[in-house]
């Protein structure tokens, strides 16, 4: 694994596992890291929609939700090699609470803290539950609209050619046709099957990792929840760096590990250190 940082109190490693590093940390600090270590970021932020996550406020002013999501974009920047790749998983909008166009605006910030936009791919979820809510039925008075996709923005942090790394893709011809077409159709995950409350499925950081970074990248997460990420950057041969402010997720994705990797003898709870 290579250094990352030096030995400070401000974050904890929750275990080590081949290429895979996890903090129990605040993304919100920009002293977690002190380097551009990161090829590709694949994360999925809390989405400001009232989610009971263990240790953070997922109901926030929409102000202060794009205070944070400036904060943490910004970390995101620094951390990242010049040719970094930036996948976010994000809502289009948000209807509850107020209409916000999430979508747009956290796009308009990635940019203002230096990211360059390459492109938006729709993930279109297969089984996201049915909707109730119609305004107002058969009247052109106050109809709501709901659009049931996420989004998956890219962006870059200074060039989109990658120039760098071990120049090994491992992406099929048919996976490259098929992902290179703007719509993406799969799934969602179960929170249930997961015991998290927001996990992406594997298939979003599956397609993004492979078609966006080589063999060996570094892969980072700064919102690990429950390791989906983190899971498939080791599966696919890259390392890869998660933070997740909850412990307990913590101890959910080393969980994970032993169950789908068979891992028994992890390094565990060492105070910050990969010198
Ligand atoms: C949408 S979930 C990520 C789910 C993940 N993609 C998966 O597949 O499991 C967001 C996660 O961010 C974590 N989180 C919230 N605020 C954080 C912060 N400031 N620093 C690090 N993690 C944070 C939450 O605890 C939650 O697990």
């Amino acid at each position: 694994m290579t250094k990352t940082a030096k030995s400070i109190s401000i974050r904890k490693e929750h275990f080590s596992f081949k290429n895979t590093l996890l903090f129990n940390a605040d993304t919100l600090n920009s002293g977690l890291f002190d380097e551009e270590f990161a090829d590709i970021i694949v994360t999925s932020p809390p989405y400001n929609v009232g989610i009971d996550y263990n240790s953070n406020d997922d109901e926030l002013s929409y102000e202060h939700y794009l205070e944070f999501s400036e904060q943490w974009m910004k970390n995101c920047y620094l951390w990242s090699k010049s040719q970094a790749r930036f996948c976010l998983n994000i809502p289009l909008d948000k209807n509850k609470g107020g209409h916000r166009a999430v979508g747009a605006d956290l796009t308009k910030i990635a940019q203002k803290v230096g990211w360059q936009y390459k492109t938006t791919i729709i993930w279109n979820e297969g089984n996201i539950s049915r909707r109730t809510a119609w305004g107002s039925w058969k009247s052109a008075s106050a109809p709501v609209i709901i659009t049931p996709v996420e989004l998956i923005v890219v962006l870059y942090k200074h060039e989109w050619k990658k120039t760098n790394g071990s120049k090994i893709s491992d992406i099929t011809g048919d996976e490259f046709k098929d992902w290179t077409q703007g719509v993406w159709v799969f799934n969602g995950e179960s929170k249930k099957r997961i015991g998290h409350p927001a996990p992406f499925p594997k298939e979003l950081p599956n397609r993004c990792i492979k078609m966006f970074s080589y063999v060996d990248d570094m892969v980072f997460d700064p919102f690990a929840g429950s390791g989906t990420t983190l899971l498939v950057a080791q599966g696919l041969n890259r390392k890869s760096i998660g933070v997740e402010l909850d412990s307990r997720y913590c101890e959910l994705i080393k969980n994970r590990f032993l169950k789908e990797m068979g891992v028994l003898n992890f390094e565990t709870d060492k105070n910050s250190t990969t010198d």
